[in-house]
């Protein structure tokens, strides 16, 4: 089996990534380390628990990262997720805290890289804070990875929470920054653009919709975490034709890396010190700094494939 870690600031698109990785026949999922993002890192460690345990999968350990951003103020994204991060719909009966690992997450990535070198594939679906403290409390942390695969970043310079800064790398531009520069293991990327914008990778809604009528009880969970913010994106129209979604793609990419339709090799990185800019991804397309690709860009995947998962994880 394929070992992943997931690393999560769970919303409810962290969830998704969450759900289709605990049913994919082929992964094992190791752990799952948390970090401030759209929600406090406590409740994201409520959220990771809450998916686990709709999926009978309390055995997964869950860890607590990061708090907050390794520079830079806290810039939450609870208008989108919701003031839970899920969507806002009560909890009835909610796993016990208790659940949540002592040992801290970056303590616990460091440990698993060494009890499993070569063969964890991180999956990084929230923003960098606990992988840049990993490579600074360990630099030989990336070359025991098999493989880090991050959903953030742009490409051409399309923000969400500045106009040039997609939410991820804008929140801790520095940990991307840190991260960019330093795994040395393969690292591949989902930009916001291909994610969020791009019809390669939207789901038609008619698609969307059987989805979100699943009638099990996982499929109602779902609907009900994502069923505010897919409500307001198509009375905006903003979506046009296709749902789009962001972290679950990372996961697909990691666990079956044959849906990669379309990838660019770049070197890549993340500007600091722009009053307007900081957090933007930086690529080097034509190769004007002359230096080797630090980054696969992952520009369009099987979305037939990833409709398939999304059913699969459900029924
Ligand atoms: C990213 O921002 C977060 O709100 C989502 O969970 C996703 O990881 C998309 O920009
Ligand atoms: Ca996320």
């Amino acid at each position: 089996k394929k070992l992943i870690v997931l690393d999560v600031d769970c919303g409810h698109d962290d969830a998704q990534a969450i759900m289709l990785a605990l049913t994919q026949p082929n992964v094992q999922v190791l752990g799952i380390t948390c970090v401030a993002g759209n929600v406090d890192v406590d409740q994201v460690c409520r959220n990771v628990l809450r998916v686990l345990k709709v999926f009978g999968r309390l055995d997964v350990p869950v860890y607590r990262g990061a708090n907050v951003p390794i520079l830079g103020k806290l810039v939450d994204a609870r208008y989108w997720h919701g003031k839970d991060g899920l969507g806002d719909v009560p909890d009835p009966d909610p796993p016990s805290e208790e659940l949540v690992q002592s040992e801290h997450a970056v303590n616990a990535l460091l440990r698993l890289s060494k009890e499993h070198p070569g063969e964890i594939s991180l999956v990084a679906v929230a923003p960098l804070t606990n992988l840049a403290l990993a490579v600074r409390m360990d630099p030989q942390f990336p070359a025991r990875l098999k493989e880090l695969v991050i959903m953030g970043g742009n490409i051409n310079a399309r923000g969400r929470v500045t106009p040039t800064a997609e939410f991820n790398f804008a929140y801790d531009s520095a940990a991307a920054h840190m991260v960019l520069s330093s795994y040395t293991c393969p690292v591949s990327d989902l930009p916001y653009e291909i994610c969020r914008f791009s019809s390669d990778s939207g789901i038609p809604w008619d698609e969307w919709d059987r989805i979100m009528g699943i009638p099990t009880e996982r499929g109602k969970f779902h609907a009900a975490i994502l069923a505010t913010s897919v409500e307001r994106e198509k009375a905006a129209k903003s979506y046009g034709p296709h749902y789009h979604t962001c972290d679950p793609f990372a996961l697909i990419v990691a666990a079956h890396p044959e849906v990669v339709q379309e990838s660019e090799d770049v070197y890549a990185t993340v500007e600091l010190h722009g009053e307007v800019t900081r957090g933007q991804m930086v690529c080097d397309y034509r190769g004007v700094w002359n230096k080797e690709p630090n980054l696969r860009i992952i520009k369009k995947v099987d979305m037939k494939a990833a409709i398939q998962m999304f059913h699969d994880a459900l029924q």
